[in-house]
C-alpha cells in the first residue's frame, strides 16, 4: 500500500501540510516528531527533520525503517543557481548531488561519495513527471522546471561560492538536505523527489531575500506536494 513520507527541514516548510492532514498518530524518534495519518485521501507521514545533511539522512532512514514509506518527498525552499529560476519559482529534482563532497585527491569528481556507483542520486521519473504536471495544473502562474539540486552544509550567500558550486556540480538550486535524503532513499531503493521553491538567489542578496521570501516560497512547494500525493 502507498505511504508517502514528506520531509521539510523547518517548521514553516511542513506547517501548512500538517494543518491540512488528518493525524492518526505521532511518534518521536531521534528527537524528531513524525505525524502519521492522511492527507487528500493519501496515507502520509509528515516530519520536520531539522536543517542539514545528517538530520535529513536520519529522518529519511526512519521513514523507511519505522514507517515503511513507499515514496519520499522533500519539500522546502532553496537558493537559485540558475538565471532562469527566479524567487517563487519551483525546481523539481531530476537528481541531487553533494556540492561539498570532495575526494578529488583520489580521482573522484566533486559530489561523488567514494565507492558509490553514482555521482548524483537520480529522482524517480514518475514522481518528477507527476510533480511537473500537477504544478502546471494547480499553479499555472508559477514557473516550474526540473533540474539538479546541489546540497551542502552551508547557506550560500556569496557570488563567489555560488559560482564555484555551479562550476563544480552544475546545480540549478542550492539547499541543505536534498542529496542526503536522496542518498538514504537510493540505498534503500525507495523512490523520491525533491520539490524546492526559490527563496533567494544564493548570492550577496540572499541574506536579505531569504527572510523576506521564505514563507511564501515554502507555501508554493507545500501546496504542490499536497496536490501531487494522490496521483503517485
Ligand atoms: N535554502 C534556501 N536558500 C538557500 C541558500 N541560499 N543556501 C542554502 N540553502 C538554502
Amino acid at each position: 500500500m502507498k505511504r508517502v513520507g514528506i520531509i521539510g527541514a523547518m517548521e514553516l516548510e511542513v506547517e501548512a501540510l500538517k494543518a491540512q492532514m488528518n493525524v492518526r498518530q505521532t511518534y518521536t524518534r531521534a528527537s524528531m516528531e513524525f505525524f502519521s495519518g492522511s492527507l487528500n485521501d493519501t496515507d502520509v507521514v509528515i516530519v520536520r527533520s531539522g536543517v542539514g545533511k545528517v538530520n535529513a539522512a536520519l529522518c529519511a532512514q526512519i521513514l523507511v525503517d519505522v514507517f515503511q514509506v513507499t515514496h519520499i518527498i522533500n519539500t522546502g525552499v532553496a537558493g537559485s543557481l540558475n538565471a532562469d529560476l527566479d524567487i517563487g519559482d519551483i525546481l523539481v529534482s531530476e537528481e541531487a548531488i553533494y556540492h561539498d563532497m570532495d575526494v578529488r585527491v583520489f580521482g573522484y569528481p566533486i559530489g561523488q561519495v567514494p565507492s558509490m556507483d553514482v555521482v548524483g542520486f537520480p529522482a524517480n521519473k514518475d514522481m518528477i513527471r507527476i510533480a511537473i504536471e500537477t504544478c502546471l495544473e494547480v499553479n499555472p502562474d508559477i514557473n516550474v522546471r526540473s533540474g539538479r539540486v546541489a546540497t551542502g552544509d552551508q547557506f550560500i550567500s556569496s557570488k563567489e561560492v555560488k559560482e564555484a558550486i555551479i562550476a563544480n556540480v552544475k546545480g540549478d538550486c542550492a539547499e541543505m538536505e536534498g542529496a542526503a535524503i536522496a542518498h538514504a532513499a537510493y540505498l534503500s531503493h525507495v523512490p523520491f523527489v525533491i520539490i524546492r521553491a526559490i527563496s533567494d538567489k544564493a548570492d550577496d542578496s540572499a541574506e536579505m531575500d531569504y527572510p523576506t521570501f521564505e514563507r511564501e516560497a515554502a507555501k508554493h512547494s507545500a501546496n504542490l506536494v499536497a496536490h501531487m500525493i494522490c496521483k503517485l
